[in-house]
């Protein structure tokens, strides 16, 4: 292949995981592929395997000119920029347009599933920014990840500590999707990116409650853990008083209403379809992640 493919965000736990899988497909030279993170020095193992390292910031989009040069098919990582909303809007906004001073060919970006019809405070800024790379005109590729199986490594060993996690999810179901296999489909995408404009959701192959969820985790681990069904308010109120910033709050409390409503409950192929083969079954992830969730 002799298009250049960029990676935006590269030293984050998904961009480093999509230039692990672009090098692994054998498929493209590592000379064809730019890394672009804020902190070049984090990608230098990178470098020394012959793929392109270049500075990067969002913030900062006269830096994103030099950056984006030569590319053809651009992934644009969201940021984590959730202190100030409008913040990362803002941001992508400016990616997405040096993509198109640059001349790409294709953009891809990380999104979320359903942002239009969603409970999670910052659906906002997925939907703007799908919307800005679709009024550029240019070929695209949506890829709205699922939540990533890893995301349970934040509530769960303390609950299994306890034998108690607090859900406002009630029956809602999620089906969890590890970072290794959205890697994957995105590197996949990348590579098989051409003048089609697609959306793709990426799920894992089941979708769970809290309740089955717990079950699958107290058996692994030999630990006691039940849910204990609470509502938002309640929710809210036990995470200030874990000492989880009040700014964040209402987002971590959106996660749950959002999955309560249905909202995250999706199961599809998007992932195979992409990457060649089927996510991980839950069951399995949280046996290979045993240590990690015992804590
Ligand atoms: N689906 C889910 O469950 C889920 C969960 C958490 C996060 N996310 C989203 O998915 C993204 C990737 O996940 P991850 O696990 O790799 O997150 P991560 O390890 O926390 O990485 C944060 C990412 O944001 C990038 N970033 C932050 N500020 C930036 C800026 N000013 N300009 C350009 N890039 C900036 C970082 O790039 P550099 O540091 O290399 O510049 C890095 O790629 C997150 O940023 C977030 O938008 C999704």
């Amino acid at each position: 292949m002799s298009d250049t493919l960029l990676v935006t965000g590269a030293s984050g736990h998904l961009g480093r995981l999509v230039l692990d899988a672009l090098l692994a497909s054998g498929k493209v030279a590592p000379q064809n592929i730019i890394a672009t993170s804020r902190d070049t020095a984090k990608l230098d193992a990178y470098a020394a395997r012959g793929i392109t390292v270049r500075a990067a910031d969002f913030d900062d989009p006269s830096s994103l000119d030099e950056a984006f040069a030569g590319a053809s098919r651009i992934l644009l990582v969201s940021t984590d920029a959730l202190d100030r909303p409008g913040r990362r809007l803002a941001q992508h906004k400016a990616a997405v347009a040096a993509a198109q001073r640059a001349g790409a060919r294709h953009i891809l970006y990380t999104s979320m599933p359903q942002p239009d019809d969603s409970r999670v405070t910052f659906a906002p800024d997925h939907l703007g920014t799908e919307d800005a790379i679709k009024a550029t005109g240019i070929a695209y590729t949506i890829l709205r990840n699922g939540w990533y199986a890893e995301n349970l490594f934040m509530a769960l060993p303390q609950a299994l500590r306890t034998g108690v996690w607090h859900s406002a999810t009630g029956d809602g179901r999620i089906a969890h999707v590890t970072r290794a296999d959205i890697a994957d489909a995105l590197a996949g995408a990348l590579l098989n990116a051409g003048s089609d404009s697609r959306t793709y959701t990426l799920t894992g192959p089941k979708a769970y409650t809290a309740d089955e969820i717990a079950a699958v985790v107290s058996e692994t681990t030999g630990k006691p853990l039940k849910v204990m069904h609470v509502s938002d308010a309640e929710l809210a109120a036990g995470l200030k008083q874990a000492g989880l910033p009040e700014a964040v709050i209402p987002t971590v409390v959106s996660f749950d209403t959002n999955t309560r409503d249905g909202k995250i409950a999706m199961v599809t192929n998007d992932i195979e379809r992409l990457s060649g083969h089927a996510p991980m079954a839950f069951e399995e992830f949280v046996k290979a992640n045993r240590a990690a969730f015992i804590g």
